[in-house]
């Protein structure tokens, strides 16, 4: 059974769609082994203790990247994970940690990278940031994790229509039904190759 890690900072909806797929077998092989927040308030915690997965909150604090990537791979040793998700988190990982997980750490992005996308862009912001570009289409990537920002290679890709009258939370819920599907399909097929 391959170990999977899923960091989260926030409600954590996409967290809870791996754990389910992992359940239901459509991840197959594979159950998530720990859910590290970067702050105690992140909701998704809750959902995570009540599943009976263990928890971790990590503080980047003051602490400088050396450290942090120490800390980390302790804790990712600690639960011999094989794979990290991040679902919503907002920390930047430091080079070290993802060059130590390279190929073995993905994210999902609630845009069409490489658009909207980067420093700054996550959150409600990216759909306000797409509707005042009046593009037509948005949509949800899922790439592997390097030390940039959304910069890594592109796994799985889906669009949906941008409606006459979206809001930023309209369309955000649109998207986040793609992100539900996509990233539990590609961690499937991650998860046969490691
Ligand atoms: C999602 O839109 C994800 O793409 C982005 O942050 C949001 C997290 O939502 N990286 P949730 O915590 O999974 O509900």
């Amino acid at each position: 059974m391959k170990k999977i890690a899923v960091f989260i900072s926030g409600t954590g909806t996409n967290m809870q769609s791996i754990v389910k797929a992992c359940e239901d077998r459509i991840i197959d092989g594979a159950e998530v082994s720990l859910v590290l927040a970067s702050k105690p308030s992140a909701k998704g915690l809750s959902y995570a203790k009540d599943k009976g997965i263990a928890t971790e909150v990590y503080l980047y604090g003051d602490k400088d990247n050396g450290q942090i990537s120490k800390e980390l791979i302790e804790i990712m040793e600690s639960h011999s994970i094989d794979l990290i998700a991040l679902a919503g988190y907002v920390k930047v990982l430091p080079e070290e940690f993802t060059k130590r997980f390279d190929g073995r750490i993905v994210n999902i992005h609630p845009s069409l990278i490489p658009l909207f996308c980067g420093k700054g862009y996550y959150g409600v912001r990216v759909h306000e940031e797409v509707l005042a570009s009046g593009m037509k289409v948005s949509g949800a990537t899922v790439h592997y994790v390097d030390s940039g920002v959304d910069t890594g290679r592109i796994i799985a890709q889906d669009s949906c229509p941008i409606l006459e009258g979206d809001t930023p939370e309209t369309l955000q819920k649109r998207v986040l039904k793609i992100e539900h599907r996509i990233f539990p399909e590609a961690i499937s097929r991650l998860v046969k190759t490691i």
